[in-house]
């Protein structure tokens, strides 16, 4: 078996997209890479035992994962509501091109941050001409509040942007309004290409009153009383943006992911093979918004991912985004902590308050854990001492690793198996991998990007079920942020002019 090659090829560069793209071929690793290291520590705790244990995604099992994961994407495409992946049709039937001009826009509403963006596109030969982006942190209250609030706070911005636009630069046609591309990253029932009902929030975001609202709705109304004369002509799921971002550059993209604070993934299927398609031409293909963080069958999911998922803003929902995404990682480590704190000697006798505190504990806290190489462990150390004010020896240091190491590899393999039901799926169709066609996935998302033992563990899991000469042709490509590039696209690609 070889060893892993995680090597970052060449980096691209485009006026727009900056992308990394990860081991052509993806292999396996060996066992010993990063925080495998730490966690063979031989944990003696029977707490951290049992976690452990539970937590174990051997490769049968992940394979079952993977089965089922397809079995709900097959009973989505059937009927609505058919299994727990909505499988959402997006209206999205054309991938931009590379044709597309003009100037348009894209918002970007999805998480911690919200992002505006104009594209001037120049066509064919000159492509993204000119890009100006700007981001903002939406405050904490506004993700619980009313959809007025949340709204006019992003119609605002966008106003701002917009005045603030350098003529030189962005050019709008004359007789034509400014067009949006709008990235609306939860689980939305699609009616057309520029409208959608919220299904349900996630992420930590719950506005009041706004589920079976559409969205658009809710932004054309906090624009025109901002003044502002703009045109929603796409609504947009981050995954699928991406998708069609990663897709400008690279004609063999064929799904987008997201592991970032949610997780999500969406990918070309062929229409007839798709039954809940009615009154629609069943030729060509379209975009499938899986919406597979609401999978929940088969998991391995311990006591405290339930407790965890009961005091959350969602009980219930979204179980496998629960398991593998960004926001939730930190938060069951913290848990397993607390727990054996009570019941064994971890950081000594008292229970420090702050472990008490929910979300204590971020992923990228975890991250930098796990890449302490030094021998004492000394920055597990001070990041203990800083965020839960513990002194931690030696012990309990290798402890939390193990903890962390331990739902990390959880996540990153139950995403590589999605990632697997995804490529499956296609190749059921296309058979591109059987016949040695690169196919790309377009993956975007901290998550991803920032925490490399994580996606070690995603790729180890691909290639075990795929097989080597199956996953050689797969290529994981990181596409930094180029959903709102794939926003703006689509904008373009169904503009009214
Ligand atoms: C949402 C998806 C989104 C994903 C990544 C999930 O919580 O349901 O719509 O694509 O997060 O942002």
């Amino acid at each position: 078996m070889s060893l892993v090659t995680f090597a970052a090829s060449p980096l691209v560069i485009t006026p727009t997209v900056r992308s990394f793209t990860f081991s052509p071929p993806i292999r396996r690793s060996n066992n010993t890479v990063m925080s495998a290291v730490r966690s063979e520590a031989t944990s003696t705790c029977p707490v951290l035992t049992k976690f452990k244990k539970d937590c174990a995604t051997p490769t049968p099992f992940l394979r079952d994962v993977a089965n089922a994961i397809a079995d709900d994407m097959q009973a989505g495409l059937a009927v609505h509501g058919g299994g727990d992946l909505e499988m959402i049709l997006t209206y999205v039937d054309a991938l931009p091109s590379g044709k597309e001009e003009g100037l348009f826009y894209a918002l970007d509403l999805g998480g911690t941050n919200f992002r505006v963006r104009s594209v001037q596109l120049g066509g064919e030969e000159e492509r993204v001409v000119a890009t100006k982006s700007e981001q903002l942190s939406i405050p904490q209250k506004l993700m619980i509040g009313t959809s007025e609030e949340l709204f006019g706070f992003i119609a605002s911005k966008l106003a701002d942007f917009v005045a603030k636009e350098e003529p030189g630069r962005f050019r709008l046609d004359q007789g034509r309004k400014r067009e949006i591309g709008f990235t609306f990253s939860f689980p939305v029932n699609q009616t057309s290409i520029d409208s959608g009902t919220l299904i349900k929030w996630t992420k930590g975001f719950n506005v009041s009153g706004m589920e079976g609202k559409n969205v658009v709705a809710c932004l054309n109304e906090a624009m025109e009383a901002h003044g502002l004369d703009m045109r929603v002509s796409a609504l947009v799921n981050d995954g699928v943006g991406t998708l069609a971002g990663a897709r400008y550059w690279d004609k063999d993209v064929m799904a987008g992911v997201i592991l970032g604070t949610g997780t999500n993934a969406c990918y070309v299927e062929q229409k007839h093979a798709i039954p809940k398609l009615q009154n629609q031409s069943s030729s060509g293909t379209t975009i499938i918004n899986t919406e597979w963080g609401g999978f929940s069958k088969c998991l391995p999911r311990t006591i405290f991912d339930q407790e965890m998922d009961k005091d959350s803003l969602n009980p219930g929902e979204h179980l496998y985004e629960k398991m593998i995404s960004g926001m939730y990682l930190g938060e069951i480590v913290r848990r397993v902590l607390l727990h054996m704190c009570q019941t064994s000697d971890l950081f000594g006798q008292a229970v420090p308050a702050k472990l008490e505190t929910p979300l204590a504990l971020k992923s990228q806290d975890l991250c930098k854990m796990q890449e302490d190489n030094t021998d004492d462990l000394s920055s597990v150390g001070s990041i203990l001492y800083n965020i839960f004010e513990v002194k931690a020896d030696l012990k309990d240091r290798r402890r939390v690793v193990e903890v962390c190491d331990t739902v990390v590899k959880r996540g990153g393999r139950l995403a590589g198996a999605g990632i697997v039901a995804i490529l499956e799926r296609i190749e059921r169709e296309t058979k591109r991998l059987a016949s040695g066609q690169r196919t790309v996935v377009a993956m975007d998302g901290a998550l991803y990007e920032k925490y490399p033992q994580y996606r070690q563990y995603m790729q180890d899991a691909l290639v075990e079920l795929l097989g080597d000469e199956l996953a050689s042709h797969v290529q994981i490509k990181h596409t930094k942020d180029v959903s709102g590039l794939g926003a703006a696209l689509l904008a373009a690609t169904n503009s009214i002019y």
